[in-house]
């Protein structure tokens, strides 16, 4: 297996699951299970997927400090993956922690948090799940600063 993930690279076209192809072109989005698909600018679900495939191992802990809706944090379930999640807004935390515990398969720890990734104390969360460090970190931050805006 891989370093970083549970692939046997000199095998890796028998992978039909991992994506090889330098573009990926995803024709429908995986709307499935705790999938909302509704939160505005949600990841596609295939993106955090095959990041945490190819880049993480089972039992690994992958954090996204900007998880909105938690798909990250769903994906790493599904795939055996421990994650934290922060987010700004405490309503949508919450609202994802609901669909996030309701499909919990392979008994994963995920652990959501509200707080502002610029300043949050990012060690003393590893500390209340028991790490110093997270094996991957996946970023999806906003698209514009809402403010200049509105
Ligand atoms: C592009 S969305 C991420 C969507 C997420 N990947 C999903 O699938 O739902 C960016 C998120 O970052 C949050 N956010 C913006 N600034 C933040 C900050 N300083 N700290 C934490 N979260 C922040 C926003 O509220 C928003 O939910």
């Amino acid at each position: 297996m891989g370093r970083y993930n549970d692939i046997n690279t000199n095998d890796w076209q028998s992978y039909s699951n991992i994506w090889t192809d330098s573009l990926w072109l995803i024709d429908r989005r995986d709307n499935s299970g705790a999938h909302g698909g509704v939160y505005h600018g949600n990841f596609v679900p295939q993106i955090p997927y095959q990041l945490l495939s190819r880049y993480t191992r089972k039992g690994d802990w992958a954090l996204d400090p900007f998880m909105g809706s938690g798909t990250t944090l769903i994906e790493a379930q599904r795939v055996g993956r421990n994650s934290i999640g922060i987010e700004l807004q405490k309503s949508v935390v919450n609202e994802a922690i609901g669909r996030i515990c309701s499909e919990n398969r392979v008994g994963t720890i995920a652990n959501a948090y509200v707080g502002d990734s610029c300043s949050v104390n990012v060690a003393a969360i590893l500390e209340q799940n028991g790490l110093q460090q997270v094996q991957f970190v996946i970023l999806h931050p906003p698209y514009l600063e809402y403010y200049k805006v509105f």
